[in-house]
């Protein structure tokens, strides 16, 4: 099967369904404690209302809201921001979070919000930023700790019962007025939480509803381009390679090394594109799998890898609400597809599986053999292709794009294990 009916860019999704997407995938790290990006959007919006805020800056502070914590990769460090209304060590998410907006110029309007969305008021005050940035980072802070009081109130007991907690989520907001929080902003939220119905709306759907119901913004109306997908796939890339320092750089170099191999293999330069969008992408369901079992050293249990063996179905999800006309999602979604029938999810053959989804799986393989694990050093070319052989022989992995990926092999693994910040063609 070849892509001979070029893929074209028939990518269509406007800015306001991409941050959608991306918070989607953001909300992943939080594993059992699920949308907490989504909420703190509906709060901050909410409040937002009823501080009378223009409507862009509300539209702002739901967006930014949506993707505030995308310096959180690790489900370890998700968890430990759940653990107390002004945790130690705070700053480095946010830190990771600005260094990864100011990346994507698509994204970048968000980056000073993100970089303060836990400074105390008191702080925030003595900074020499734009109010508008203050404004919106003041009250991501004061929706996130909002949050967090409804995860502590509400832990291990039924969601709605939050109600029953409402003056002791205003009691702790009102102990932080003017210290942690901008004093009007918690006046305002307190009014809120004081409804159960503004609880009893907390749901992803709804709020994400919100988002579509918003009134035309020319931003987030206007549809990416080819560069602007790829803009956020390496953003969202650079957070799921960065959960694990095993995994550094692994989506970036899976991304090229397919892009490569597919020219080498004469796919349009178009389908190339594409394909290096599905290689920055393929890991993406990853953030939901749990730290310890990709950290661990040495084998998973047989439940371990059930665990880690869904990663695939996440990355589909994902990318098919992505790129709902394009085969990307198939394509990532293929990485550990087998073509002797061997692989997961789908037990899929090799009339299932085209040149690109081939081409993803052979990379794959290859750049992860190249890189260090937890339970081993990293591998020299001839003992990575000593592995990958066989894997060719048996049926697994195609001969012909092993044979384009050998022809070049010094070249290829140099890209695959070369360590630098921005990989670039
Ligand atoms: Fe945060
Ligand atoms: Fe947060
Ligand atoms: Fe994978």
């Amino acid at each position: 099967m070849d892509v001979s009916q070029s893929e074209q860019f028939r990518i269509t999704i406007d800015v306001r369904h991409a941050i959608l997407a991306v918070a989607t995938v953001l909300d992943f790290v939080g594993v059992d404690d699920l949308h907490h990006g989504h909420r703190v959007a509906y709060m901050a919006y909410e409040c937002a209302n009823v501080l009378n805020w223009s409507e862009d800056k509300k539209q702002f502070v739901y967006f930014a809201g949506l993707i505030h914590d995308c310096g959180v990769s690790s489900t370890n460090e998700h968890l430990r921001l759940l653990k107390l209304m002004q945790p130690e060590d705070i700053s480095f998410h946010c830190v990771r979070g600005f260094e990864g907006l100011i990346k994507c110029p698509i994204l970048d309007r968000f980056s000073l919000a993100i970089l303060y969305h836990h400074t105390p008021w008191q702080e925030l005050i003595e900074l020499d930023i734009p109010e508008f940035d203050r404004d919106v980072a003041a009250l991501i802070f004061l929706a996130d700790r909002t949050d967090f009081l409804r995860a502590r109130y509400t832990h291990g007991c039924h969601e709605e019962l939050i109600t029953l907690y409402e003056n002791l989520v205003t009691e702790n907001l009102l102990a932080h007025r003017e210290t942690l929080f901008k004093p009007e902003m918690v006046d305002a939220m307190c009014q809120l939480v004081n409804k159960d119905g503004f609880w009893y709306n907390m749901e992803p759907a709804h709020i994400e509803k919100m988002a579509l119901d918003f009134k035309e913004n020319y931003f987030y109306d206007s549809e990416l381009s080819l560069d602007g997908v790829i803009q956020i796939a390496r953003f969202l890339a650079k957070i799921v390679d960065a959960k694990s320092p095993f995994t550094f750089y692994h989506s970036e170099k899976v991304a090229l090394l397919a892009k490569l191999v597919a020219k080498e293999c004469g796919i349009a330069d178009l389908d190339a594109e594409l394909l290096y969008v599905a290689g920055l992408l393929h890991d993406v369901g990853k953030l939901k799998t749990p730290d310890l079992l990709l950290h661990k050293p040495g084998a998973l249990t047989r439940e371990e890898y059930s665990i880690v063996k869904r990663h695939t179905a996440y990355t589909a999800f994902t990318l098919h609400s992505f790129f709902p006309n394009s085969l990307i999602a198939q394509w990532a979604s293929n990485h550990h597809e087998r073509l002797d029938g061997s692989g997961y999810p789908f037990r899929k053959g090799p009339e299932q599986l085209d040149l690109p989804s081939r081409i993803l799986a052979l990379v794959d393989v290859f750049q992860a053999l190249t890189q260090k694990r937890p339970y081993r050093g990293s591998m020299s070319l001839s003992e990575v292709l000593e592995i990958m052989l066989p894997m060719v022989q048996q049926g697994k992995l195609d001969s012909n794009v092993y044979d384009v990926l050998l022809a070049d092999a010094d070249n290829f693994y140099q890209l695959s294990t070369q360590e630098y910040e921005d990989i670039k063609l």
